[in-house]
């Protein structure tokens, strides 16, 4: 068993004994990239106005919660609001802790161009299909693959992952903020 911090223990902890074994596999992998490279801050800092309905200062306030507490912050979220009996509860888990992960240097590096909003969904749902290849059904690597490449994407019809990771996401920021302002983070 892999040594990781304490929040990513704990979340690992709280998936061990209801994630089916494959799609456990594929969460520690994921928190193993989160433990390593996760340190970056959650937001990109070249768009301020990045956040639908922020503001700079909402902008510079969020960009101190890291890429790491964040996907935490809304694996918890996603856990909160979806039963673990439900079938898309592995894939929510897996869709919520790796929403961001293209917004990894090394990762968001991998496709060309500048930093766009929409640039480290792409570059995170292209890393997930490679992590993901031959260890899920393609059903399953489809429906979190989608969620990631959408979750900023309006346009894109929501399948229920792609909503509950939206909402999750959102519920996150809300509380990072409060937590922040109150001078808890
Ligand atoms: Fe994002």
């Amino acid at each position: 068993m892999q040594i990781f911090n304490y929040e990513i223990n704990e979340i690992l902890e709280s998936c061990t004994s209801i994630l089916p074994p494959a799609h456990l596999a594929v969460a520690v992998d994921i928190l193993a990239i989160l433990d390593k490279e996760g340190y970056v801050s959650s937001i990109y800092n070249k768009f301020p106005q990045s956040r639908a309905t922020g503001t700079t200062s909402t902008h510079s306030i969020l960009a101190k919660i890291s890429l790491r507490d964040h996907s935490i912050h809304v694996a918890r979220k996603f856990q909160a609001m979806v039963d673990h009996r439900q079938l898309l509860y592995p894939l929510g888990i897996i869709a919520c802790l790796a929403h961001d992960i293209g917004k990894i240097p090394r990762i968001c590096n991998q496709l060309p161009g500048e930093y766009t909003m929409t640039k480290h969904a792409r570059a995170g749902a292209v890393a997930m299909e490679r992590l993901i290849d031959g260890r899920l059904t393609t059903r399953e690597a489809l429906a979190v693959i989608l969620a990631i490449r959408h979750h900023h994407d309006c346009n894109t019809n929501a399948s229920p992952i792609l909503d509950l990771l939206r909402r999750a996401d959102c519920e996150a920021r809300d509380d990072e903020l409060i937590g922040l302002f109150r001078g808890e983070a």
